[in-house]
């Protein structure tokens, strides 16, 4: 199938060709959109054929359960039950935005769209484009992120077509996203809230506004370990995720010592003639001696190294880096998120300096 691009403006939304992206949706078909974390591949949740379109589109395993999106707070009692008073109180202070919570469903959700789980995961996303589509269309929208199963989330239109040409019906380009990082998931059947993936709401943020919280075993560091993901409760983390196509390593450590530990290699793996990638920022991108340096923004600057990760993942693969060395960010807050999509990109290969 031909797979067309259609430019749309936040701003004017060209209400043509929502409707006919719409009326995609509503046939059965798929789209991809832009939301204000990644790119999301859509369809119609309420139709079974439509969930395993996106699984076959995407080439994922089908029990990794897809996220139910929504234009209106009222949907969401619509598509679960036995809600607590946390979620209302979550959706009223994160909703719209990159939230999205984990409930025991109802019936009107098939289980071809939650991976054959009891549960489901709801997102209201405030992209405008996001909302139109979901409202326009009359559907709730099944959407995981918009790439071929185990490459980088996609943060703009040209990512979702390298990925998805000829596999999906339409994409909205809305141009690059705002986060650049997936949503936080929440699982709010535990009698204790748990993180299962962090994103730009931190886990300090949600205890702000519901109480304690707590942080999944399989997305938890302790010290320099993480514990190993295969044991993730959100089924999409056990799987290597946002790989690159080189070998990706972490060095951790005092910048100075990173910086000449990260030189040695480049010096080493140059000398053998393989193509060296390497993740800087801002204030160390002139202090590496060769290969193909990015600054991912500066370091003081979480915001801008969330929106640059998945970019700069994907352009090493296309400029075919065999080996890419990165520096690591801070754990703190959004930089959770960031540590956590990093590691997993480098099969949590991490050098100590
Ligand atoms: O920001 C986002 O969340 C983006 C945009 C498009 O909304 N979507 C996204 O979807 O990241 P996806 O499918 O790439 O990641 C969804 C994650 C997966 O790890 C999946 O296993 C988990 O959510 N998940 C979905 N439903 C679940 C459920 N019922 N229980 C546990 N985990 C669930
Ligand atoms: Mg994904």
């Amino acid at each position: 199938m031909e797979t067309k691009v259609v430019i749309i403006d936040r701003s004017n939304m060209d209400t043509d060709a929502l409707q006919k992206a719409a009326d995609i949706i509503k046939n059965g078909g798929l789209v991809a959109f832009p939301t204000e974390t990644v790119y999301g591949l859509g369809g119609n949740a309420r139709d079974a054929m439509a969930a395993k379109k996106i699984y076959e589109a995407k080439g994922r395993p089908s029990d990794n359960p897809l996220i139910v999106h929504i234009a209106d707070i009222s949907a969401l009692s619509v598509l679960a039950v036995d809600i607590p008073q946390s979620a209302y109180q979550l959706a009223e202070q994160f909703w719209p935005g990159p939230l999205t919570m984990i409930l025991k469903k109802s019936d009107l959700v098939p289980k071809s769209t939650t991976g054959g789980l009891d549960t489901v995961a709801v997102r209201f996303p405030s992209d405008p484009i996001a909302k139109a589509l979901i409202q326009t269309s009359g559907c709730y929208i099944a959407a995981p992120s918009a790439n071929a199963s185990g490459r980088p989330s996609t943060t703009c239109a040209d990512h979702v077509l390298e990925d998805l040409n000829g596999r999906i019906e339409m994409i909205l380009d809305g141009g690059p996203v705002q986060i650049g990082l997936e949503s936080t998931i929440i699982d709010l059947t535990e009698k204790i809230p748990v993180i299962l993936r962090p994103g730009y709401v931190t886990k300090q943020q949600l205890e702000d506004c519901i109480g304690k919280v707590l942080v999944d075993k399989g997305i938890m560091r302790t010290g320099k370990e993480e514990v190993f993901p295969a044991i993730a409760k959100a089924p999409g983390m056990k799987y290597r995720h946002y790989a690159p196509k080189g070998k990706l390593t972490v060095y951790e450590g005092e910048e100075a010592a990173v910086i000449t530990c990260i030189n040695q290699k480049i010096a080493e793996k140059m000398n053998s003639g393989a193509l060296v990638g390497v993740i800087a920022t801002e204030e160390t991108r002139n202090s590496y001696i060769g290969g193909m340096v990015r600054s991912i923004g500066s370091r003081h600057d979480e915001e801008a190294i969330a929106a640059h990760l998945f970019q700069i993942l994907r352009e090493f693969d296309s400029l075919h880096a065999e080996y890419i060395f990165s520096e690591s960010f801070s754990d703190n807050r959004l930089g959770h998120a960031i540590m956590n999509r990093l590691l997993k990109a480098a099969g949590y290969d991490i050098v100590e300096v």
